[in-house]
């Protein structure tokens, strides 16, 4: 993989071939943004989110949801602020929910199985398995960071 992205670049900036056409094909961005973002770590608990959380949501709730932030991470990046392969979360823009608790909670559990702006579905519960205390707790997460 590595290999074939270097092979690419190094062709893409001498002359452009037309075989070379499938290194923004199948083998293209996709694939290497997740590696990528695979390899990142998720941002640190910022303790001042913890005066944008739900009502009744704990601080070490909030903590435990950032961990499981990292399977989002890879297509809303490490810091939510978007990638390729998802929109930011930091925007106050919702393409999808009005921005609430309770339906970062619902597109969490049921996905996007037709994205509008993103070339790949987000799988239900972001493609982890999550309890319910989970699911909240990781919806928690991202409503906090959500606010300004
Ligand atoms: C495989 C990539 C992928 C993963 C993993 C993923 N998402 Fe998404 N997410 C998307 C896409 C794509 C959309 C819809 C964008 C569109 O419609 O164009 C989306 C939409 C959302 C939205 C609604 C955004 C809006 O503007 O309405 C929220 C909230 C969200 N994701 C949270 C999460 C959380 C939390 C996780 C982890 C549990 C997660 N996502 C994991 C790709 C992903």
């Amino acid at each position: 993989m590595r290999q074939w992205a270097r092979a690419c670049v190094a062709a893409g900036a001498s002359v452009s071939l037309g075989w070379l056409a499938g290194c923004n094909g199948e083998h293209g961005a996709g694939d290497d943004a997740a590696r990528v973002a695979a390899e990142q770590e998720v941002e640190p608990f910022d303790p001042a989110l913890t005066r944008n959380l739900p009502p009744g949501v704990t601080a070490e709730s909030a903590q435990q949801g950032r961990e499981l932030y990292a399977v989002c991470a890879t297509c809303h990046g490490p810091d939510a602020r978007g990638t390729q392969l998802g929109p930011s979360l930091r925007e106050q823009e919702w393409l999808h929910i009005d921005g609430s608790y309770e339906e970062i909670q619902r597109i969490v559990r049921e996905g996007v199985a037709e994205p509008e702006e993103f070339p790949v579905p987000m799988p239900p519960d972001g493609g982890g398995a999550f309890t319910e205390q989970q699911l909240r707790n990781v919806s928690a997460y991202v409503f906090a960071l959500s606010r300004p």
